[in-house]
């Protein structure tokens, strides 16, 4: 599992935070620096600690709701630490249809987790999300940056193995 910013220590913590400042640098002034720079600092904790929500902020001349507002409306940000590996599983209309509920119950026998919880050793993370653009091959899910579709309940044992 991710590790809270705040729980790091000091040493790390700083560290850390100048590499925020680094991504800040490198993005600040290029078109769309918003996505891209909350994009790298959750690469950097695996979730978008808030402590680095304001020099965001300055440096693109832009409100910290605005911040959060971004960090909250997308589905791929995590504005806390969540499990090592993210599966997001569509629950929108194309694949509810196809067997999304079917995807989730094998996923839950799996992992023992609901939706928005994380298993206990911090490994998995589950979430509903609306679309992942793959309608076609409903249903679908991701885990971490891989796709797949046509997902059947039976497939979900493997497909897990696959990330362990
Ligand atoms: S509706 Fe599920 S991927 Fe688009």
């Amino acid at each position: 599992m991710s590790v809270a910013l705040e729980k790091l220590p000091s040493q790390l913590r700083e560290q850390r935070l100048k590499e925020v400042d680094q991504v800040i640098l490198r993005h600040r002034d290029r078109p769309g620096a918003l996505l891209t720079i909350l994009t790298e600092i959750q690469d950097l904790f695996g979730y978008l600690p808030e402590a680095t929500f304001k020099p965001v902020a300055q440096a693109l001349g832009i409100p910290v709701s605005q911040i959060w507002g971004v960090a909250t409306f997308y589905t791929l940000f995590n504005t806390r630490p969540r499990g090592r590996h993210m599966i997001r599983l569509c629950e929108n209309a194309p694949c509810h249809i196809q067997g999304t509920v079917a995807v989730l119950e094998a996923i839950q026998r799996e992992l023992g987790i609901a939706p928005g919880e994380d298993t206990q050793d911090g490994e998995w993370g589950l979430e509903l999300v609306s679309c992942l653009g793959i309608c076609g091959v409903a249903p679908a899910l991701m885990i971490d940056d891989q796709v797949y579709g046509n997902v059947r309940p039976e497939a979900i044992p493997a497909i897990l193995d696959s990330h362990r």
